[in-house]
């Protein structure tokens, strides 16, 4: 089964193919991103207008590099889909009526895409891995541990009370003069930085409900980074490596506890899965290793290709839904909200 993806929902006009072939992993022929960084730049976040119409100015190219990338005519597809939220509602109008038309025009299926399902079964278009699994989605919008049942199958087992771990990166960055997004800013500085030189807390840790809360942290930084200022080269690798690695021993702490719940449920988890931008951060990749070791099972974690927003992700959530006979109507609406 071959379908194109299509992707709005925030600042990435992303479109690819893939093809599912029954169960087991995907093929990834083609997969095109085309980020809006120097539109947003000067605004330090996204501005929604403006992300709307970069997708419009973008996606057509994007959509025809993904074809021909593939070496694919719109003949040959047996589906289109795109995602149709959550996020920016100008954004997904933009990708959600391309699809649609294109799904109109050719007479093949169409497939309205929740964006953070298509994060959440990445893990089944990279390894084929089988339900049911335990998952940390972690992007900038969303923070959740799931046990992932099926295809549109989600039980929410912890969520934040707060900022989202994307969100904390993100904030963090600007308030320590860093960019968008703040996630690859952040985790660079820390690199180069002393943990130890900043003590912050650790909230929830060793809560038993598998929920993050983030805020707490947050105005730690501000508080040690007004202190400090006027802030030096060297006080923002300190900082940033001292925010990291409480995230870090959160993360682990909290993915603690998220098995203990899965498995109170449904057994001990056979795979750990990590899905979401933040899902790229090498340092909470290392953590979770580190406790799918301790349980046994193993760690699951896209490539860094299909960590952020893509089309492959919208793809192959499609594909998964086509394959089980879920199609959706062509005046399927958008929903800037739409919880998994
Ligand atoms: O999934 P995604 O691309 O878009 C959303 O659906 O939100 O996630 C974007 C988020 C941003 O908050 C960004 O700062 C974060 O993922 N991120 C990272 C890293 N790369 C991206 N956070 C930590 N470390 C990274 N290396
Ligand atoms: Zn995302």
């Amino acid at each position: 089964m071959l379908v194109l993806g299509i992707e709005t929902t925030c600042d990435e006009t992303a479109a690819a193919v893939v093809r599912r072939e029954g169960e087991g992993p995907g093929v990834v022929l083609s997969n095109v991103v085309r980020a809006q960084l120097d539109e947003h730049a000067p605004f330090g976040g996204v501005v929604p207008e403006i992300a709307a119409r970069a997708h419009v100015d973008a996606l057509d190219g994007v959509t025809t590099k993904a074809l021909s990338d593939a070496g694919v005519a719109l003949r040959d597809l047996d589906g289109v889909a795109a995602a149709a939220g959550p996020g920016l509602v100008g954004g997904v109008i933009v990708g959600l009526t391309a699809a649609k038309a294109l799904a109109l025009a050719t007479g093949k299926p169409f497939s309205a895409v929740n964006h953070l399902e298509a994060h959440a079964l990445t893990a089944r278009l990279t390894d084929g891995v089988g339900f049911p699994y335990l998952l940390l989605l972690a992007s900038g919008g969303h923070t959740q541990l799931l046990a992932v049942l099926g295809v549109g199958r989600y039980m929410r087992l912890g969520t934040t009370l707060d900022d989202a771990l994307g969100e904390a990166f993100d904030k963090v960055a600007k308030m320590l003069g860093l960019g968008y997004p703040g996630g690859p800013h952040v985790e660079r500085r820390a690199a180069a930085g002393d943990p130890a030189r900043f003590s912050l807390p650790r909230p929830m840790f060793g809560r038993a409900e598998p929920n993050f809360s983030l805020s707490g942290l947050k105005t730690a930084v501000r508080l040690e980074a007004e202190r400090a200022a006027p802030l030096s080269e060297r006080d923002v690798d300190d900082l940033c490596a001292a925010f990291q690695a409480a995230i870090v021993d959160v993360v682990a702490d909290r993915a603690r506890a998220g098995v203990r719940a899965f498995a109170e449920r449904f057994g001990a988890p056979t795979a750990l899965v990590v899905a979401g931008g933040v899902a790229a951060n090498g340092p909470i990749r290392a953590a979770l290793k580190n406790l799918a070791e301790q349980i046994g099972a193993p760690l699951v974690a896209p490539p860094l290709a299909l960590c952020g927003d893509n089309g492959a992700m919208i793809a192959w959530a499609g594909a998964e839904r086509l394959a089980l006979g879920l199609v959706d109507p062509l005046d399927f609406a958008p929903r800037p909200r739409w919880p998994l």
